[in-house]
């Protein structure tokens, strides 16, 4: 297992107060705990605000209470929609305009959220199908960290396949960490039984997966690996979420094979989220 480091708020000092005025429409929330993976990853848990509603897959604008006009920033929520706190799994930019002063942050410590969250990964913009392919590169697994976990999404698909796709093999920790826990997990393990397949490869450090998705797609190797039939609009629905090149290419090539991008007024085969950074 790899190298990591986790904080609980018990350890913690008392919350420190924040120096700045909350913004209007912003919840301060306490982080809860911090792990980090790697030099570039690292996740967050934060108290949930019993007000805050989200749909398992979107997005919301963080930020610190560390100056008069905060620096926000859009992060996936990566816990489903019924966890009482909530989880963010994000990148280290070294002269991140937030990330650089997120990645300090210690348990106690403040976390501003603004109340409203959307997103274009909800299940309610895919109509109903067989399988739901879940894509992502980087910290883009984070949406499908809550879609997995959320009951609704085993109610409109039989089986989810999850592939995640880092430079190096300790960035993959996150995701089979995920996979891992589903079993365990109370609320969710029995529903997900057999149902959820995770496929992580490299492209970076050799390990036995090696490859970018959108090559081991199209050359067959991802089907080999696997044993699934091939994706189809007729049975299949895809997420796409990563950075802007890697959706670029995974658009083209579901396009390529018949699939027709969906919205909520418009459900259809697939739903495309850029991995925020900064
Ligand atoms: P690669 O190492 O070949 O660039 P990053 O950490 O830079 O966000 O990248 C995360 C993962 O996404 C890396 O494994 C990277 O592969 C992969 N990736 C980058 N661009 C694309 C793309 N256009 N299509 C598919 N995968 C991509």
């Amino acid at each position: 297992m790899q190298q990591t480091s986790t904080a609980r708020i018990e350890d913690a000092a008392a919350e420190s107060p924040a120096s700045f005025p909350i913004p209007a429409n912003v919840y301060a929330e306490t982080v809860v705990s911090v792990r980090h993976y790697t030099d570039r990853l690292f996740s967050f848990r934060v108290t949930r605000p019993q007000s805050f509603r989200f749909r398992s897959g979107e997005f919301v604008m963080i930020g610190l209470p560390n100056a008069e006009k905060p620096v926000f920033r859009a992060y996936s929520i990566a816990s489903p929609a019924w966890d009482e706190e909530i989880e963010f799994f994000s990148i280290k930019v070294p002269d991140g305009p937030l990330t650089s002063h997120l990645q300090k942050i210690q348990p106690g410590d403040t976390v501003l959220l603004r109340q409203k969250s959307t997103g274009t990964l909800v299940t309610d913009a895919l109509m109903p199908a067989k399988r739901l392919f879940m894509i992502s590169t980087g910290t883009g697994i984070a949406p499908f960290a809550s879609l997995v976990r959320d009951p609704d999404t085993y109610e409109k698909f039989e089986e989810i396949i999850l592939t995640h796709t880092c430079r190096d093999h300790a960035e993959l920790a996150y995701g089979v960490e995920l996979f891992e826990n589903l079993a365990a997990d109370p609320l969710i393990g029995e529903l997900t039984q057999g149902r959820v397949t995770l496929y992580s490869t490299t492209t970076r450090e050799i390990t036995p997966r090696m490859g970018r998705i959108t090559r081991l797609i199209e050359n067959g190797r991802f089907y080999e690996d696997t044993g699934l039939a091939p994706l189809s609009p007729a049975t299949d629905r895809v997420m796409i979420c990563g950075s802007m090149h890697m959706l670029k290419d995974v658009k083209e090539l579901v396009e390529k094979i018949g699939f027709e991008e969906g919205s909520l007024n418009q459900p259809a085969d697939f739903v495309v989220e850029r991995a925020f950074v900064g």
